[in-house]
This record gives structure tokens, C-alpha cells and sequence, in this order.
């Protein structure tokens, strides 16, 4: 088990393409604390996933260094858990075998299970849903599952790949209110890629801005929201002021 903290220095990655070279990523530098909720912005195809898959252990950098909880990333583990944009709860599994997925593969005992899905559904407002298939369920609540078959395992760090990026834009805003209340209570660290500049002030600490490939950080954006944070939120002057400002460096970094 680590801290949850994630150190990210000098990272760069290139993707062999025929006879050349892509540079997805480009000396990235970031830390995060633990506990701390990091959104990561930036133009399609600037390396956000790549960067994603790198802290998670999926994919290899290519020079630089990653470190959880101070110790360099060896590839996949029970300290970081990944939510992704689209559905990854298992069709033929209910919600609650759904939830128990990852504590089965780990070993760990029916009474263990029982304890962490009782803890889980309520907290995501599942209980009714217990015995439900996901096809059963909205997408919204399919996502619910993905969060909670991440949460399950207790892991340090979250990670996820523009979770809400296929939800309707009413849905992702009441999945961003859900969240954050899941996250209140189990304060992980999470590093939350989005494309939408709303979701990244509405939810995070910091924003880390990526210029357009090769993704470098252009501007790491403190969020001066305090928390908790309200729905009513999206609707103040200050959000609409720092939104407008975002986009402006936004559109910047793509010039
Ligand atoms: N496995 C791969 N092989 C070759 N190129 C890749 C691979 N994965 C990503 N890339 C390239 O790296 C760049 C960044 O991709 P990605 O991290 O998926 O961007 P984003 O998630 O920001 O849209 C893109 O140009 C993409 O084509
Ligand atoms: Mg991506």
C-alpha cells in the first residue's frame, strides 16, 4: 500500500509509428498529493490517456519518472484503481456481484465482501438495485458501478479516463454531484481526465492544462472553490469567470 501520492517528473513518451516516431507526451512535471483531486485537460489526442495508462502501470514512459507513494510504478496494482469512459461492469453479473468482482479475484472472504458491498451500495445509491443486471440500469447507474468497482478494492488513487465523457450532459453534471459525494467519503486521491473545462473546475483542486500533441503542461490552474461543493455552484459568477478564463488559455495553447 502507498500514500497516494503521485510524482510525475521529466515524463515524456513516443509511440513508434512505421518509420518514425510520434511524441505523445513531452518532459511532463506534476505532483500530487494524496488526497488532492487533479483533473487533466487538454485537446483530443494530446496524451491524456497515455498519461493515464502510464500511472497506472498499463503502459511504460519512455524516459522520466513516475513515482506512487515515492516508489517508481512497476505496472499495475491494488493501489490505483481506473474508471473509463465506457461501461465496465460485467453484463452477466448483478450490481452486488458486480461490486464483489475485484475482492473475489483478490481472495478475499465472503464475510469481507459482504461488509464492503453493504458499505458501497448505499453510499451509491444502489441498494434498490442490488440484484439488477446493468442492462437493467440507466447509464448514469452503470457508471455508478464502474465507481464503485473502483472504490471496492480501497484503493489510494483513482484514476479516471473521461468517466462521464458518453453521458448526457444532465446525467454527467448529476454523476459529477454523485462523485464528489462518493469521493467526500472516501477521499482517494484522483486524477480525473476530462476534455470539459466545467467538469474540470466543478470538480477538482487543480487543473493541469496540456498544450496540443506532444502534450507538455501549459498551465497547472488552482481551483479556489471551497468544498463542498453545490450544484449552485455552476451557476455563480465566479465559476463562469474562471471557466471563461480557462477557455481563454484554452484556445491559447491551441494557437
Ligand atoms: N498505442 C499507441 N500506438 C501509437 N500511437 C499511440 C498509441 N496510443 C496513443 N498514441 C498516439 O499518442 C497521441 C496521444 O494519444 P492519447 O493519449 O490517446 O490522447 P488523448 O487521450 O489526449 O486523446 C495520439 O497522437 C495517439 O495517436
Ligand atoms: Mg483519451
Amino acid at each position: 500500500m502507498t500514500d497516494g501520492t503521485l510524482s510525475i517528473s521529466a515524463l515524456t513518451k513516443t509511440f513508434a509509428k512505421g518509420s518514425t516516431t510520434v511524441t505523445a507526451l513531452e518532459n511532463v512535471n506534476v505532483e500530487i498529493g494524496a488526497g488532492e483531486f487533479v483533473a487533466v485537460v487538454g485537446s483530443s489526442g494530446c496524451g491524456k490517456s497515455t498519461l493515464l495508462n502510464i500511472l497506472a502501470g498499463l503502459d511504460r514512459q519512455t524516459s522520466g519518472q513516475v513515482l506512487v507513494g515515492g516508489r517508481p510504478v512497476g505496472g499495475p496494482g491494488p493501489d490505483r484503481a481506473m474508471v473509463f469512459q465506457s461501461d465496465a461492469a460485467f453484463p452477466w453479473l448483478t450490481v452486488t456481484e458486480n461490486l464483489e468482482y475485484g475482492l473475489k479475484v483478490q481472495g478475499r472472504s465472503a464475510a469481507e465482501r459482504k461488509r464492503v458491498v453493504g458499505e458501497l451500495l448505499p453510499l451509491l445509491g444502489l441498494e434498490q438495485f442490488a440484484h439488477s443486471y446493468p442492462r437493467e440500469l440507466s447509464g448514469g447507474m452503470r457508471k455508478r458501478i464502474d465507481i464503485g468497482r473502483a472504490y471496492a478494492v480501497e484503493p489510494e488513487i483513482l484514476l479516471m479516463d473521461e468517466p462521464f465523457g458518453a453521458l448526457d450532459v444532465v446525467t454527467r453534471e448529476h454523476m459529477q454531484d454523485e462523485l464528489l459525494r462518493i469521493w467526500s467519503a472516501r477521499r482517494s486521491t484522483v486524477v480525473f481526465i476530462t476534455h470539459d473545462i466545467d467538469e474540470a473546475i466543478m470538480l477538482s483542486d487543480r487543473i493541469v492544462m496540456l498544450s496540443p500533441r506532444p502534450g507538455r503542461v501549459r498551465e497547472i490552474v488552482d481551483v479556489p472553490f471551497d468544498r463542498p461543493r453545490t450544484p449552485e455552484l455552476r451557476e455563480s459568477a465566479d465559476f463562469y469567470r474562471l471557466r471563461t478564463d480557462l477557455r481563454r488559455m484554452m484556445g491559447e495553447a491551441v494557437r
